[in-house]
């Protein structure tokens, strides 16, 4: 495993025509709001964000309760996202915006427990999802709810108190890497704009959110995870190992797969993303991406029923 992980930040060094790394700098470079930006912005918070801070009774992103996300920590919630200056996000900084976003704390320092750290997340991107959150869009109207405090168990308590910590800021890009470059942008898709890694490894516990190459069985998929039913899902291995991962699986059953949760091992549910609005280059990068990680042994519950037919 620890071969494995080594060989893997390898691979992340020498990922080829990776363009150069921004260094972090303490006040993120924020681009100012155009319709293209609005346009990706949406994409990225309807995918990546929504399925958390979506209340369904206002139909803004609100914040709820996340029952789905277990109870060891406690009952945690969500928070309002919405442009209301009171109760959401509406007078913070864009430069706080993409700070909390990148690294989990907030302007106040507090670390918002249980919200994934898109360490990675470039200039381009991270400034379309403000471009979004700023936008008329009917999600992110004011909406005058206030967030829900957590209610942490003691050991959610002892955790955030003793081990959970910000992300540090991580050399990231400016722009995402040219389609002509489709291992370099499928890199950047599943650590950075739509975070695979952080599902599909070993468990969140073991997520290395600032090298997540060094994420305990990157990719190998194995992370149990909760649906909107409450059902146990585990995260399917996306190595390409024949018996146990992708091996075996073509470009167009990917396609099909990631965008509409159709697979050929069956139906995809929560809280796998449908990736409805990805484009044909963005599923290319990703499966020319995953050819080069290294494969991983690990049978996930569903492929163990597909290999014993
Ligand atoms: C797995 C669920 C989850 C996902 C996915 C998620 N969030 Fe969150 N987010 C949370 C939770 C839970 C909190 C509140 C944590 C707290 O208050 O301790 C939070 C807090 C926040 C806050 C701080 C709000 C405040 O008032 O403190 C911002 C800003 C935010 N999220 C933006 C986003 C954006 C943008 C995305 C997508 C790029 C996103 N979140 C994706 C769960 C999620
Ligand atoms: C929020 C967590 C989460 C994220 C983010 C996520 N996935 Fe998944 N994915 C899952 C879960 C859980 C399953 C299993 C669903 C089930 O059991 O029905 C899954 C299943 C899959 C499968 C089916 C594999 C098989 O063997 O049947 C593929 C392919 C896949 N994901 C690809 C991706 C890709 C590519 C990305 C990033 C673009 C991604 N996933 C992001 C949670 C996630």
């Amino acid at each position: 495993m620890l071969l494995l992980a080594v060989a893997g930040s390898a691979a992340f060094i020498n990922v080829p025509g990776e363009p150069q790394q921004q260094a972090p700098a303490a006040v993120p470079v924020v681009r100012p709001s155009t319709p293209k930006r609005v346009e990706q912005g949406e994409k990225i918070v309807t995918v990546m964000c929504a399925h958390c801070h979506r209340n369904p009774s206002t139909n803004t992103l609100a914040g709820r309760p996340m029952p789905d996300l277990g109870t060891d920590f406690g009952k945690l919630y969500s928070a309002n996202i919405t442009k209301d200056p009171k109760f959401g996000i509406g007078d913070w900084t864009d430069q706080q915006i993409v700070t909390m976003v990148r690294t989990g704390a907030g302007p106040d320092g507090r670390l918002r427990v249980a919200m994934p750290h898109f360490a990675y997340l470039s200039d381009e991107d991270a400034s379309s999802i403000v471009a979004f959150l700023r936008s008329n869009n009917a999600l992110v109207q004011p909406t005058a709810e206030p967030s829900h405090p957590q209610e942490l168990s003691p050991l959610g308590k002892n955790l955030l108190q003793n081990v959970l910590k910000p992300t540090p800021l991580v050399k990231h890009l400016a722009d995402a890497p040219p389609a002509s470059q489709p291992v370099a942008l499928g890199h950047y898709l599943v650590i950075g704009r739509y975070q695979c890694y952080f599902c599909h490894s070993q468990d969140f516990s073991t997520n290395n959110e600032a090298k997540p190459e060094l994420s305990k069985g990157f990719l190998g998929g194995g992370h149990k995870l909760l649906d909107d039913e409450l059902n146990v899902r585990v995260s399917r291995n996306l190595t390409m190992d024949p018996e146990t991962g992708l091996g075996k699986w073509n470009e167009a059953q990917f396609s099909k797969a990631v965008k509409f949760g159709m697979a050929p091992t069956g139906i995809l549910h929560a809280p796998m993303p449908k990736f409805s609005t990805m484009t044909d280059e963005e599923v290319h990068a990703l499966w020319a991406y995953l050819k080069t990680v290294p494969k991983i042994k690990n049978a996930t519950p569903e492929d163990v029923a597909v290999n014993t037919k």
